[in-house]
């Protein structure tokens, strides 16, 4: 049985996650039009749903990325085969897609040290867990990091005796814009040695329709996901969001390439945030942004790769053509 830890990094603005809070619901709420980021998602409470949505019928990056992992993780497997790994994934979940690839890892006898980096403190112990019910006795080490994605990176700088194949999955890397897209892989490309592995989910642009069920379903999941940040507010703010005055709608942006998720006010009303002193007035249908979730060509995913120092190594799809895993080498 391998060594088990979760360790909790503290970012370099060591400020109280209350006020961190506080900070980015004052500038969100300040500004025109309204937004709020959406790493606000995930608390306890909001990783639990999002768990729930990975399940949904019309989620399909879930099951498309599932089918790739399964299928196709042994081409991934064989490139590190006997060697000694660290395998660090960004942003884990429940790790049941990890499951998959750790699987293969294992077959092609890979000696994997396993760092699971998570948001949430539930979402890793939750992952260890399932890896328990997977395998009994762990068969391999786990250093859980309970950070923001950049701490993972530092960590990364500081750990660097064994070759590392980083895994960004679930399409995670659509959170961010073009700019702070090509700022993270560029991060991650300093803190990686030369040959070291990335392996990248991309959701590809498709149907408009697909799209749009997967962000709006039919159970209210993607609702009660985005209505969560306000109870959030709510709750350690002292704010008096009525969740009822707002109604949820994600729409695909042609020109951005973006589904972009929104909450809508029904209707004019003032909502107060004691811990700021401050209220924020709402006009009738005005808008709070909540999250971009950008859809790539697969084009897009080589100028990504080739403009801050990767190569790709491999490209693998799932049989509908709905989503890329992308094989990534560091090049130095
Ligand atoms: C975590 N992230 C990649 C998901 C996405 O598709 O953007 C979050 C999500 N939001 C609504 N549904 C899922």
């Amino acid at each position: 049985m391998g060594n088990i830890a979760v360790q909790s990094l503290k970012e370099s603005r060591a400020i109280d996650p209350a006020q961190e809070l506080a900070l980015s619901v004052l500038e969100g709420l300040s500004g025109q039009p309204k937004s709020l980021p959406s790493k606000l998602f995930y608390d306890d409470k909001g990783s639990e749903l999002f768990k729930k949505i990975m399940h949904l019928p019309e989620y399909y990056p879930t099951s498309c990325e599932a089918e790739i992992l399964g299928q196709q993780g042994a081409e991934v497997a064989k490139a590190l085969s006997g060697q000694k790994v660290n395998l660090i994934e960004l942003g884990c979940g429940d790790g049941a897609k990890t499951i998959l690839l750790l699987n293969h890892l294992l077959q092609n006898k890979v000696d994997l040290s396993f760092v699971p980096l998570d948001i949430s403190r539930a979402a890793i112990d939750f992952l260890i867990e399932n890896l328990k019910r997977e395998y009994g006795e762990i068969p391999f080490d786990i250093q859980g990091l309970v950070s923001e994605y950049f701490g993972g990176l530092s960590w990364l700088t500081e750990n660097q005796a064994n070759r590392n194949l980083v895994l960004f999955l679930g399409s995670n890397i659509g959170n961010f814009n073009e700019p702070t897209a090509m700022r993270f892989l560029r991060h991650l490309w300093h803190s990686l040695n030369d040959g070291d592995l990335v392996l990248i989910g991309f959701d590809l642009k498709k149907d408009l329709d697909v799209m749009y069920n997967a962000y709006n379903d039919s159970q209210g999941v993607t609702k009660e996901f985005n209505l969560n940040v306000l109870d959030r507010i709510n709750s350690v703010l002292g704010a008096d969001f009525n969740r009822s005055n707002f109604q949820h709608q994600g729409l695909y942006d042609v020109k951005s390439g973006a589904m972009e998720s929104y909450l809508i006010a029904q209707s004019r009303h003032t909502v107060m945030v004691e811990e700021l002193g401050k209220e924020f007035q709402f006009l009738p249908w005005e808008p709070i942004h909540m999250e971009y979730s950008y859809k790539y060509l697969p084009v897009e995913i080589s100028d990504l790769a080739s403009s801050t120092g990767f190569e790709i190594v491999e490209n693998f799809k799932d049989q509908k053509g709905y989503f890329i895993d992308s094989l990534w080498k560091v090049k130095k």
